[in-house]
């Protein structure tokens, strides 16, 4: 199946990455060089695309890379096992080491190959069990990258993408651990992501926690809307269809230039005009378009204020926000709880101040659902 013209819904291969290219490089130099990164940012803005991107750049003959994504796992064993695996998978060219090696006797064939390619490793450091214990095969796992870099030469770089659901798998005790091993090791660098930035915030950058300026913190930077020009002018070219500045910017202020608003709201406004079988992108396809992008992003918007209804004043506020009231002003009760209420939804890149007093929804399309749905809150 050809893939989408308007990539959607999962990190998106560099053709299809807007902008981004010096913070791609960045990243690329402060790895290389060995300094762990940090980047938190809500859902949805292109984490998982970046570190992706940025270790297939770095791949190579100096350098191993490794990804895991700490929302697939529910238990220490399963973390253990995927960075293991993730470890692993330089050597043994296959994603599932583990399961290969407990498999190893019933097919001796493939296994002998495999077995050759650790031997040094088991000689050294040994393989990791079955018998081991939960404990143990985490201790291994975290141990496992500067071993494997160090006997090969190379340099890691090993990527925790959702970082935060540590706490979840294992514990606030895990960190503690990770941070001991990994604060030793000379020959890998980590890339941290997060999308819950309150969570992450605190982890780096809280003193009484344990991975307390262990990574340098980077700002994830929008996408300007000149580069959103020139991508969103290039797709609809190439399909021959015609199209003026009018129209996307039009699509860009409806957006706010979401990385994944921007993207939907675009697949969108294409579908519509394949349905209707026209080859000039007018307004009206702008509009047609981004009632069906709408839709489709209910479910995530409603998902947003049902996490908000239970977290104090926020969903209150929100509303008030986006029916332009001001907050301190316009709407009761204790104004600490108001400002409280506020900080949560910064925090949570739901919006962002623009002066004093004066704050803006990150992606104007939730503003206009809540504006829709007003009467039910
Ligand atoms: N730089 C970008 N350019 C274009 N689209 C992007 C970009 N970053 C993200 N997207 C859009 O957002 C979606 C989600 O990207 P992803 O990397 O999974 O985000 P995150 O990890 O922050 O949730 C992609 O499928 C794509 O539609
Ligand atoms: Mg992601």
């Amino acid at each position: 199946m050809p893939g989408r013209l308007f990539p959607l819904g999962g990190p998106v291969s560099e053709k299809d990455i807007v902008d981004r290219a010096e913070f791609l490089s960045s990243l690329e130099r402060r790895l290389t060089e060995g300094q762990s990164i940090m980047l938190a940012g809500p859902r949805r803005i292109g984490k998982t695309s970046l570190a992706l991107e940025v270790i297939r750049r770095i791949k190579s003959n100096e350098h191993y890379v490794a990804f895991v994504d700490l929302f697939r796992y529910n238990t220490k064993r399963e973390l253990s096992l995927a960075i293991i695996n993730a470890c692993l998978e330089n050597r043994s060219g296959i994603s599932k080491t583990t399961a290969a090696l407990k498999d190893g006797l019933k097919k001796i064939t493939g296994a002998a190959k495999l077995t050759a390619k650790l031997q040094d490793l088991e000689v050294a450091f040994g393989l990791p069990s079955e018998s081991k214990s939960d404990d143990e095969l985490f201790n291994y796992a975290l141990e496992l990258s500067e071993v494997l870099a160090q006997k090969d030469k190379k340099h890691m770089i090993l990527v925790f993408d959702e970082f935060q659901e540590v706490v979840r798998i294992a514990g606030e005790e895990a960190l503690k651990v990770m941070r001991s091993y990994f604060q030793v090791h000379q020959h890998v660098a980590y890339l941290f992501l997060g999308s819950k930035e309150g969570m992450m915030n605190t982890i780096f950058g809280d003193k009484r926690q344990a991975f307390y300026r262990f990574a340098t913190i980077l700002p994830i930077p929008s996408v300007p809307s000149e580069a959103w020009v020139e991508y969103i002018t290039g797709k609809f070219q190439a399909q021959t269809i015609t199209l003026n500045d009018r129209v996307i910017s039009e699509i860009l202020t409806l957006s706010g230039g979401h990385p994944q608003d921007t993207m939907l709201l675009c697949s969108e406004i294409y579908y519509s005009l394949l349905e209707a079988g026209v080859k000039n992108l007018s307004l009206d396809f702008v509009r047609l378009g981004y009632e069906r992008a709408l839709l489709s992003l209910s479910p995530v918007f409603d998902e947003l204020l049902d996490e908000l209804g239970s977290l104090g004043n926020s969903r209150r506020v929100l509303v008030s926000l986006a029916k332009g009231l001001h907050i301190y002003s316009g709407l009761s009760g204790n104004p600490n709880d108001i400002k409280r209420a506020v900080d949560l939804l910064i925090d949570k890149a739901i919006i962002e101040k623009t002066g004093r007093g004066a704050y803006q929804f990150v992606e104007p399309m939730l503003k206009d659902y809540l504006n829709r749905r007003i009467e039910g809150y």
